[in-house]
């Protein structure tokens, strides 16, 4: 998704924009851009590609020179990615704009504006903005910014440079996220966190259809209307450190190794005499002892995160969970009583579709728990109930630490709604929660155990055309997050299904030398399992088959065994993910991937 970025201070602002613009790669995009005031002008410099073609074309055309601007990285929605697409993007000779989101109705603004003698030269929804503020403005930035804002329909964060107001930046948010940073002497705005972290720990969480206006001096916030709004404070509670590599090759693996840590952190705060205690996130036994049906709506990562919930819930609390893709949930009309529970499990918490899915769900009188990572999104502001997953931020595209908190959260959910239907005794209970606090300790084990490993493993997997994820119960649910992991940033196609149900067509896919990935960890399913494996290995399949240390593995079973820590069985996806995550990076690398930014990818996906 697109990232903003914006800085008024003493610093070379260029070299601000860009830096920040860095921290924010996480996002993903396909070009980037910078607008600086320079001697009274807008100079503007953008390239197609990553901030190095950027920075590479300023090296030799020469960088703008000031100490205010606006950055952006692109991330394309509408128009190809090209230089001319590229944001900041002028909307005439008053108004330089940085756009995060997408402007719905941008066509019929289009043609108004055409018919009002306006021309573009771009494709994009962005344009529209610009040269309707510009359109718009008298010399007044709130009044042109708020009549456009009357006239725009969509979600946007902008940063905007007026053209004679040289030394301020003015921005604004409708439902994508921008924060505003503040130190001595400067102030910067930003899409997220991490791209002001360097530079300063304050910031302030623009609301919905807040103006903010920047110079050196400092910031001052307003609404619509031009009345002054006073705004808390925040400081964050990430070090640089968190945000950087921390000498790995890459953001994923280190992520793959900061698990134990983030499971650590999301799960003992939460745990009170022994027993699961969620009443700080509104959530009570009470209330528990009520709910009848849970939702869990997600996307992607965060969706398979919810069916190892529905395979949990189900079995030891007894309560029944519908998983739903949020982009179909929200259009299905799915049936949602009051007495429901809805969860909605999200890393960045800014996810459009989720976070309309979860708009959906209360305005039909659900109740909605939001499982979160990022502080102050969207979505966990807007949520009932709230658990915050404290897995730092992660910055690789592909969700490693982030998936694996979420499932933990799961489980503490799950014991503590078994116990309030009485399917459990606290006694259970307990033991059930010690065992997941030994769970980070085993996911340590299992990084030093499969690493080797996974990489030789890896090593034949980077020429295949296509492979096959099996298993049953929980292991067809990691099965899916394997399969996810390894084709979003390997790039070979890759499905996950029900072992049990290969026979019913997949199976014809199979042929000599093909990979197939078996996880087998369900001990109660195991044999049912194998008798899948040998099937596909019968017509050819080379089988890398997930087990538990202790499995019995027949001779003809497997051609590679990756052997995870034995945990309860209904643990074990938490050991047992960590090998299908290192195959996923490995293949990628030595496939020559941009593993932490795969192609066409974003990490936090704002648009519909
Ligand atoms: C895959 C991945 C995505 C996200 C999905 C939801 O590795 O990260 O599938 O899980 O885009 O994102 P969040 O969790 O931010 O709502």
């Amino acid at each position: 998704m697109c990232g903003i970025v914006g800085y008024v201070g003493n610093r070379d602002c260029s070299e601000v924009l860009v830096s920040a613009l860095r921290k924010l790669e996480y996002r993903g995009y396909d070009s980037a851009g910078i607008a600086v005031f320079e001697s009274g002008k807008i100079n503007i410099k953008k390239a197609q590609g990553r901030l190095d073609d950027l920075e590479d074309k300023m090296k030799y055309e020469g960088k703008p020179c000031g100490n205010v601007g606006i950055g952006h990285t692109r991330w394309a929605t509408h128009g190809v990615p090209s230089e001319i697409n590229s944001h900041p993007h002028r909307g005439g000779d008053k108004v330089t704009i940085v756009h995060n989101g997408i402007i719905e109705n941008y066509k019929e603004l289009k043609e108004m504006l055409i018919k009002n003698g306006r021309t573009f030269v771009s494709e994009t929804d962005t344009e529209v903005v610009a040269q309707l503020l510009d359109f718009n403005y008298d010399g007044d930035p709130v009044g042109a910014l708020r009549k456009t804002l009357s006239q725009v329909e969509g979600s946007f964060a902008l940063g905007v440079l007026f053209a004679d107001r040289e030394g301020e930046i003015y921005a604004v948010r409708r439902e994508s996220p921008l924060i505003v940073g503040v130190a001595e002497g400067e102030s910067f705005i930003a899409s997220d966190v991490p791209a002001i972290i360097q530079y300063t720990k304050k910031y302030y969480l623009l609301e919905h259809d807040e103006i903010a206006h920047l110079t050196s001096d400092g910031v001052s916030f307003c609404d619509l209307n031009g009345k002054h709004i006073s705004k808390e404070l925040k400081v964050a509670d990430w070090s640089q450190d968190a945000a950087e590599k921390g000498g790995y090759d890459h953001y994923m693996i280190k992520e793959i190794h900061e698990q134990p840590t983030s499971v650590k952190t999301t799960v003992t705060p939460r745990i009170s005499d022994g027993m699961p205690s969620l009443d700080e996130c509104g959530i009570t036994v009470d209330y528990l002892k009520k709910v009848k049906q849970i939702h869990i709506v997600a996307c992607g990562t965060a969706m398979h995160a919810g069916m190892v919930g529905k395979y949990i819930i189900e079995k030891l609390a007894k309560v029944p969970v519908i998983v739903d893709i949020a982009s179909e949930f929200r259009y299905r009309e799915p049936l949602i009583h009051k007495d429901d529970l809805v969860i909605i499990i999200s890393q960045s918490g800014e996810t459009a579709d989720s976070l309309a899915a979860m708009r959906l769900a209360k305005s039909m009188g659900a109740k909605t728990l939001a499982i979160v990572n990022a502080k102050g999104s969207s979505i966990a502001r807007e949520a009932d109930m709230l658990i915050y997953t404290h897995a730092g931020p992660e910055i690789a595209v592909a969700s490693t630490k982030a998936y694996m908190v979420q499932i933990s959260v799961m489980y503490l959910l799950c014991f503590e709604l078994a116990f309030a239907k009485g399917y459990i005794t606290d006694g259970e209970c307990c033991r059930l929660t010690d065992a997941l606090c030994e769970i980070p300790a085993l996911i340590d084990d299992t990084i030093d155990t499969t690493n080797d490993l996974c990489h030789e493993i890896a090593e034949k997997l980077i020429d295949a055309d296509s492979l096959l994820y099996i298993g049953r119960g929980l292991d067809y649910a990691l099965s899916m997050e394997g399969s996810l992991k390894l084709k979003e940033i390997s790039y070979i196609h890759s499905e996950a299904y029900a072992a049990g149900e290969l026979k019913h067509g997949t199976i014809s896919l199979i042929t000599e030398g093909m990979p197939v990935i078996a996880v087998a960890t369900q001990t109660s399913l195991y044999d049912k399992t194998v008798s899948n494996i040998k099937e596909v290995k019968a017509r050819g399949a080379m089988v890398i088959l997930v087990c538990d240390e202790k499995a019995e593995v027949g001779a003809d079973v497997a051609d590679h065994i990756i052997r995870v820590p034995k945990t309860l069985e209904m643990l074990m996806p938490m050991t047992a993910i960590v090998p299908l995550q290192l195959l996923a990076y490995y293949t990628s690398v030595l496939r020559g991937n941009d593993v932490d930014k795969p192609r066409n990818l974003a990490k936090s996906v704002t648009v519909e």
